[in-house]
């Protein structure tokens, strides 16, 4: 399959087709390490995760060994994580906190400002040898927003705030929702899991608000059980997402699902807790309306967010926590999740063991979802094995206001994935995705 028709793309008889190749063949994969993930901005740290000087993370960003850390001049840099001696890995624990990294094959010393500050024996090398020149190697781009940081392996990508556009009108949402708290900071602790499924499927699944009533029917029933015994009223959870409900598309892929819940944390959960949290959440929404107006106050307190920064980050701020959700590619059949939950700094402990633990009841790798989800992508890609069957359709409330059901942030992932990969901006001026796709690289 020529990648410039993997993608089938036809706004006026509303059909969006995508070439099962597209998420099997080790051509395509390869294609996208390139093509994608070498020139978007990914993520990779919090700026919790960075707030005093010599604090580091060690992660694997776009098949490349990294590290980011604070120096002593209080400057966040990244690195890649490769001595300039031979290669070894310098930083060699995922977090901590460090004045220096000592490379442990033959001793180079590197500070937390990524300079060469020693080295064993250094009366061996002759006069032309620099050590200023033998510094950790940067990433080529970092920068950061709202307290994400993000690198890019492109040197001539867009600035971040143009590369998030729109989207950042809801990351601003989220963000500014936590200020009277302390901002956001991450817990410790990262849940890390693989499944036995193209990346995308993922993607797709994370954006898909189709699938809940169906997939999700074990958590909807628990949920009203639990809340029927308490004398509360069903989720009704496939009206609220049918009825009260959109997706958004943005350029560069970005979008989402946003859906209404009253009070968000209140309306679906509240029952269930004390009277004391219940107060406690009460008071915060008032504040925020207070603080921000009745249309952004509410804005916030009562709209879940489910986001995609293109291509691998989801923002999912819902009744179920606020996280970062990162996907990894393994193979064309395996992908990897990276999952950091985020809580306000001073709320109160009482609600952030609530928070924590339906974050956890949900979309935690033993959760009441992720593993009916595991179970359908993995469902999908095994019958991407019947290879005469060769288009997935995806073409869901073309025709109409996109409702979060529908598959419109679902395509926009497509078309972006599509443009990057070489194929043509499809669709660009027609369909629902409103503005036209801006390339991140010609
Ligand atoms: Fe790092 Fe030799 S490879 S000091
Ligand atoms: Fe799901």
């Amino acid at each position: 399959m020529d990648v410039h028709n993997i993608v089938m793309d036809d706004p006026e008889r509303g059909i969006f087709r995508v070439h099962r190749s597209a998420l099997t063949s080790d051509e395509v994969f390869e294609l996208e390490q390139r093509r994608i993930f070498d020139h978007s901005w990914l993520y990779f740290a919090h700026e919790s995760e960075l707030r005093n000087p010599g604090d580091y993370r060690r992660r694997t960003i776009a098949g490349r060994p990294m590290f980011i850390v604070r120096g002593k001049d209080g400057e966040v840099r990244a690195f890649l994580n490769t001595c300039t001696h031979r290669g070894a890995l310098v930083c060699r624990h995922d977090e901590g906190t460090a004045e220096s990294f000592q490379c442990f094959y033959h001793g180079w010393t590197f500070n937390n400002r990524g300079e060469l500050a020693g080295l064993p024996g250094s009366d061996a090398y002759a006069e032309a040898f620099d050590r200023r020149e033998l510094g950790l190697k940067p990433v080529p781009r970092l920068e950061s927003y709202r307290g994400m940081y993000f690198v890019s392996m492109d040197p001539g990508i867009p600035d971040l705030v143009t590369y998030l556009g729109g989207l950042r009108h809801y990351i601003d949402l989220t963000m500014d929702s936590a200020e009277a708290l302390g901002g956001w900071e991450v817990v410790a602790g990262t849940a890390k899991f693989t499944i036995k499924a193209n990346w995308k499927l993922i993607v797709e699944n994370s954006l898909d608000a189709y699938h809940l009533p169906t997939v999700h029917q074990t958590y909807v029933d628990y949920m009203d059980t639990r809340l029927e015994a308490v004398g509360a009223s069903r989720m009704q959870m496939q009206s609220r997402l049918s009825g009260q409900s959109n997706g958004v598309s943005y350029p560069r892929g970005h979008g989402g699902f946003l859906h209404f819940a009253p009070g968000r944390t209140i309306a679906n959960l509240s029952p269930l807790w004390s009277e004391s949290a219940q107060t406690e959440v009460t008071r915060i929404r008032e504040e925020l309306i207070q603080r921000y107006g009745v249309e952004r106050g509410s804005e916030m307190a009562d709209r879940s967010r489910h986001l995609l920064i293109f291509p691998n980050l989801l923002f999912q701020d819902s009744h179920t926590g606020f996280r970062f959700r990162q996907i990894w590619p393994v193979s064309p059949s395996e992908l990897r999740v990276e999952q950091y939950d985020l809580v306000p700094r001073d709320e109160q402990p009482e609600l952030r063991s609530y928070r924590l633990e339906w974050s956890r009841a949900f979309l935690g790798p033993g959760g009441l979802a992720t593993p009916d989800d595991v179970e359908a992508l993995e469902s999908c890609q095994k019958g991407y094995g019947a290879r005469e069957l060769e288009w997935n359709d995806l073409s869901r409330g073309m025709h109409r206001q996109p409702l979060a059901s529908d598959e419109v942030q679902i395509r926009g992932f497509w078309r972006q994935w599509h443009y990057l990969l070489g194929g043509r901006p499809a669709g660009s001026e027609a369909g629902d995705r409103p503005p036209a796709p801006v390339p991140v690289h010609a």
